[in-house]
């Protein structure tokens, strides 16, 4: 079993993961245990981690992006009320980054903040969404709008639960996977860019790889007042596409299939302004365009552009960018013109 320690929280990768839980909870005490999960993970991770718990209250909510609202947050509050919750107990988010965002956000605030340990079932949210602190809700379909910082306790993480994830969702993750890699780590990305297909359930080192990479940036800027921006690489462009989605279209794009044209437009932009290399910015269009099908949907640069401004991450109506210098090395806080940003979506459209 692979471990990490920080001062607020634990990770543990391997497949030996829920006896540590196990463990853990009996020596913790808690007063009540809940356990969150979608209907998915209800039907598939649910049958392989109830053996190891006793005397849970599960909370149960529809599978989506769509479901990560405010409305949700009072049903598991509700929850908790219905069941004496009282400061010792803790919850248990058992599922992709819309239940350990909203999981998160409901143990962050009920009675001021009770525990929180999250077990990961999607690539996504084991290199990414479960670990950092950022917790939260939709709100009038803007992303994250509603939120809080608070690491959870543990993260429990366990490649095998990648067995019975879609393809698609398994190359979400890998948008987040290879974004970390760009930042920080070109010989992972190396790697990636040779890699076509896996074997999940030996993937626990480059889970942990990845991972790695987070919370090396986390713990140096938990708050995001500086560093930590760099793992927003793609995210500036990227979040506005997925808003986008989210008000137009049918099938909404996924987060990682959003970041992925995000990253992208903002390698173009990288290349155009801070001197990302002709051949870097090929090789990571290559990967993106070769492995996440064509977007159809619309990309409507003044609205996208509409959306970037008012993106909690810009002020003063300025768009914030996190930039490429080459593959592992990045720039942060620059600002581009809108016609610079219309050219990258623009490119993007016309491969
Ligand atoms: N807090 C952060 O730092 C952070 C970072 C990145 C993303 N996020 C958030 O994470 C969310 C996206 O996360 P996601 O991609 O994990 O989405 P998700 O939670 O919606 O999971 C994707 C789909 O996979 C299903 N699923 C999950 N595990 C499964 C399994 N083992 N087997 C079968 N099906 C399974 C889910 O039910 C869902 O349908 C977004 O809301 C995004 O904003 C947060
Ligand atoms: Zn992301």
């Amino acid at each position: 079993m692979k471990e990490i320690i920080q001062k607020d929280y634990e990770i543990f990768l391997g497949d030996e993961i829920l006896e540590k839980l196990a463990e853990i909870l009996i020596n913790k005490e808690y007063s009540k245990i809940f356990v969150l999960m979608d209907s998915n993970t209800h039907k598939h991770c649910w049958p392989i981690v109830s053996p190891y718990l006793v005397n849970t209250e599960i909370i149960v909510i529809p599978a989506g992006e769509a479901n990560k609202t405010i409305q949700y947050a009072e049903m598991v509050w509700e929850k908790f009320q219905a069941h004496f919750a009282d400061r010792s107990a803790v919850l248990l988010n058992l599922g992709g980054g819309v239940i350990t965002d909203l999981g998160g956000f409901c143990a962050a605030t009920y009675k001021r903040g009770i525990d929180f340990i999250n077990i990961p079932t999607t690539l996504l949210s084991m290199v990414d969404a479960s670990i950092g602190g950022k917790l939260g809700v939709d709100f009038k379909s803007y992303k994250n709008v509603i939120g809080v910082f608070k690491h959870p306790k543990y993260i429990f993480i366990n490649p095998g639960f990648l067995a019975t994830l879609p393809e698609e969702e398994k190359r979400n993750g890998l948008a987040e996977v290879c974004k970390h890699a760009l930042i920080e780590d070109k010989a992972l990305f190396e790697k990636l860019a040779k890699t076509t297909t896996y074997d999940w359930g030996k993937s626990g080192a480059m889970i942990f790889q990845s991972l790695k990479i987070k919370v090396a940036i986390v713990k140096k800027d938990p708050f995001e007042k500086d560093i930590r921006k760099a793992l927003n690489f793609g995210h500036t462009i990227g979040h506005a596409i997925e808003t986008s989605s989210l008000l137009h279209d049918k099938t909404p794009l996924k987060h990682g299939e959003a970041i992925a044209i995000g990253m992208i437009c903002e390698a173009f932009i990288s290349k155009s302004i801070q001197g990302l290399s002709n051949s870097e910015f090929k090789s990571i269009c290559d990967y993106f365009s070769t492995r996440f099908p064509k977007y159809k949907g619309k990309l409507i640069a003044a609205e996208l552009i509409v959306l970037m401004k008012n993106d909690k991450k810009n002020r003063e109506g300025l768009i914030n960018f996190t930039l490429l210098k080459k593959i592992g090395k990045v720039k942060l806080d620059v600002n581009c013109h809108d016609e610079l940003i219309e050219k990258s979506l623009e490119f993007y459209k016309s491969l």
